[in-house]
């Protein structure tokens, strides 16, 4: 079937301004689009910037907004889309770098924020610490997030404040929060306990509508407000556990 792409486009080197390309196909409705975008960039218009690596919606960084909504190029197949235009934007609420990359580290400096590894107290177990499997199922969804950015850019928080840390750094810091062997401080904690950390989310669940792996970031983020209140109250009654 002949696909019509129209593929966003900006060199700040030597554009004034963004604008649309089109470009007419032949492609199976099996064909993923980052294939597409992979087939356009070989045979079509080799200066066409895009990002990938796994190709298996695992690595997460082919993250675009496909026809109006933020996914895996790699993941959406153009039959599934029932139209034959395809317009192909860069995600929302990061700086453009070229055509379809966007400028990640504002993403990545929120995740690090969140210290995104097990504060254990001992740092060389003797043996593996294990957790139960019902404790398991608790965190399980928010290990699923690949760190595509796809909550990010829909997110409309975001939009407004640059330095909201997003839901996927939070939802990520709810899955160490509610891991039994973290032993964080609440003096941690205490940090997110902003309009920039926990309490910024508005609940409007566009992260968890743009989640390729169907997690909820807007879950975790209800996880860590319970924790903030919980520990609140704890210190201000004095109970000790
Ligand atoms: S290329 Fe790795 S998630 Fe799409």
């Amino acid at each position: 079937m002949e696909y019509i792409f129209k593929i966003f486009r900006f060199d700040p080197e030597k554009d004034k301004e963004p604008y649309f390309q089109e470009y007419e196909y032949d492609f199976l409705p099996n064909v993923s689009v980052l294939e597409a975008l992979i087939i356009i960039r070989n045979e079509l218009d080799s200066s066409l910037s895009f990002r990938y690596s796994c190709r298996g919606a695992v690595c997460g960084s082919c993250g675009m907004i496909i026809n109006g909504n933020p996914d895996l190029a790699c993941r959406i197949k153009l039959g599934i889309l029932n139209t034959k235009e395809v317009v192909l934007e860069p995600l929302a609420n990061l700086e453009i770098l070229k055509d379809l990359v966007v400028d990640m580290v504002p993403f990545w400096k929120a995740y690090r924020e969140i210290r995104p590894y097990l504060h254990s107290e001992n740092k060389f177990p003797e043996k593996e610490q294990r957790i139960s499997e019902k404790q398991m199922e608790r965190i399980y969804q928010f290990i699923n997030c690949i760190l595509c950015a796809c909550c990010y850019s829909a997110c409309p928080v975001v939009s407004k404040d640059e330095n909201y840390l997003g839901p996927a750094a939070l939802a990520k810091l709810y899955r160490f929060v509610k891991d039994p062997r973290d032993r964080r401080p609440y003096s941690f904690l205490k940090k997110i306990n902003t309009q920039e950390g926990a309490w910024g989310c508005h609940t409007i669940f566009k992260c968890v509508e743009a989640c390729p792996k169907d997690v909820r970031p807007v879950d975790g983020i209800e996880g860590i407000r319970r924790k903030l209140i919980i520990e609140k109250l704890k210190r201000f009654f004095g109970i000790k556990k």
